[in-house]
């Protein structure tokens, strides 16, 4: 603030200041010329009287006017004077948040340094690790951590990156990038026109008999290509490598959808998801509790 509106806003205050306390004065004078009673009557019996105000509303009124000159010395107010206590909103804030943060930690104390399944036992963790659950990670995962399409289920034990205890520690805290490149190209021009449907194709014929896939040929065909492609990642087996968060073909848990368009979308143009990292966004505490209690989904006798 320059000097100038400083000077502007206390000779401001000033003036209101002085400007009260002179009306308070000037209106409570006893006026000698007053002639009482003004001679209007209401209703045959009330008349209209220039009467003061009480005394003790009067002094309230001066006690105001000094509480605003006490103020205005103690707090910041009159331009750009700080104010002899020197308060400040934030300082207010930091004084605030330091409290709370000490708070926070005291809460958080008793589970430094422990593993996911000892938290997972501790029955003030899980509740703590469902909290920040809540507010963190249900908008991928659900409510109820049921997952969605492209977002897994956490209480089933369908795991693409592993559901051991480091396994999901590690999934929550550093996260988990999906790599899945597109394969129509390479597919393409190993089995001709036809040969993202008939890995396709495969695929289904090893899955749950209600997409089961008749046509042997086909088969034949797809199982050729997908042992030299696929097999890399999803293993000769189909069942998956949880190093490489490649999932198991052959079971009924579809992350992208049970159907064939959605399986062959998949083949066709890749699938990526991602699992952000946690300890960067909450820190390695709150991650672990969140963890703890994910886990603890999937262990329900693990973790009494
Ligand atoms: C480089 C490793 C890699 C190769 C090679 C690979 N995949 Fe995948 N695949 C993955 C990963 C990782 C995922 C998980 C993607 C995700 O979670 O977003 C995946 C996902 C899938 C899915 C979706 C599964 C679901 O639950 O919805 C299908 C279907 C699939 N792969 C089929 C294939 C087929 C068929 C081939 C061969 C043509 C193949 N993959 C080759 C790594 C690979
Ligand atoms: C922005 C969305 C998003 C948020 C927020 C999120 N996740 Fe995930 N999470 C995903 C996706 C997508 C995957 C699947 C990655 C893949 O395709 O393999 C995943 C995978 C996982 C997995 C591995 C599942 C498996 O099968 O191995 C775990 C465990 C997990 N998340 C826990 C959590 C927890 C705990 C939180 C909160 C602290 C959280 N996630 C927050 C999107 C999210």
């Amino acid at each position: 603030m320059s000097p100038f509106w400083s000077f502007y806003i206390i000779l401001l205050v000033v003036i209101n200041l002085g400007g009260c306390t002179f009306l308070l004065w000037w209106t409570s004078r006893p006026k000698l010329d007053d002639p009482g009673n003004t001679s209007h009557v209401w209703d045959g019996d009330i008349t209209e009287y220039d009467k003061p105000l009480p005394r003790w509303w009067i002094n309230l009124f001066y006690l105001t006017l000094v509480f605003s000159v006490g103020y205005l010395i103690w707090y910041p107010g009159a331009g750009s004077f700080a104010g002899i206590g020197k308060w400040t909103s934030q300082n207010e804030v930091a004084k605030d948040q330091a409290a709370g943060d000490e708070k926070l930690a005291a809460t958080f104390r008793p589970f430094e340094g422990k593993s996911i399944d000892e938290l997972a036992r501790d029955a003030t963790a899980r509740a703590l690790g469902r909290g920040i659950y809540g507010s963190q990670c249900a908008t991928c995962h659900g409510a109820l951590a049921q997952g969605a399409n492209g977002y897994p289920n956490l209480t089933d034990n369908i795991w693409h990156w592993g559901g051991s205890a480091e396994q999901v520690t590690q999934t929550v805290l550093q996260g988990r990038t999906a790599a899945m490149p597109s394969w129509s190209e390479a597919l393409t021009s190993m089995g001709g026109a036809n040969a993202v449907d008939d890995v396709t194709t495969y695929v289904l014929s090893r899955t749950d008999s209600s997409l089961l896939s008749t046509n042997a040929e086909a088969i034949a065909r797809g199982g050729k290509l997908f042992a030299s492609v696929c097999s890399a990642c999803h293993g000769a087996d189909g069942r998956g490598n949880v190093d490489l968060g490649s999932p198991d073909l052959t079971d009924s848990d579809w992350l992208y959808g049970r159907s064939r368009a959605a399986i062959r979308e998949g083949i066709e143009r890749g699938r990526n998801g991602v699992m952000p990292a946690q300890q960067p966004l909450i820190g390695e505490m709150r991650a672990r509790l969140a963890a703890a209690y994910v886990w603890s989904l999937s262990h329900p006798t693990a973790s009494q």
